[in-house]
């Protein structure tokens, strides 16, 4: 049986990170929206997966992914321990 540190390990060591708690939105699903669906605006790519319009928290990481960047980016990476972003995280097991 998975434990929590198990899923959040395979999580960090995924190739498809997961990019919006809220809605477990992926990186891959948010390319294909700026590649497949035109996608241009963290708008448009809620519009098309949900993603960034639940918290907000992801947004960054959304905007990263638009502009070709990796997207992680520190305080907006989400906690190994219970997966939610860092800076809203407070399971202190990051
Ligand atoms: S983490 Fe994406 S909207 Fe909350």
């Amino acid at each position: 049986m998975a434990t929590i540190l198990d899923m959040a390990l395979g999580q960090a060591g995924s190739t498809d990170p997961l990019i919006c708690h809220c809605f477990q939105v992926t990186a891959s699903a948010i390319r294909q929206a700026i590649d497949e669906g035109g996608a241009a605006r963290v708008e448009e790519v809620s519009r098309l997966t949900a993603a960034g319009s639940g918290c907000g928290s992801c947004q960054c990481r959304i905007e990263r992914l638009l502009a070709g960047l990796p997207a992680e980016c520190g305080p907006c990476a989400l906690c190994p321990g219970c997966g939610s972003v860092r800076t809203l995280c407070d399971c202190h097991a990051a």
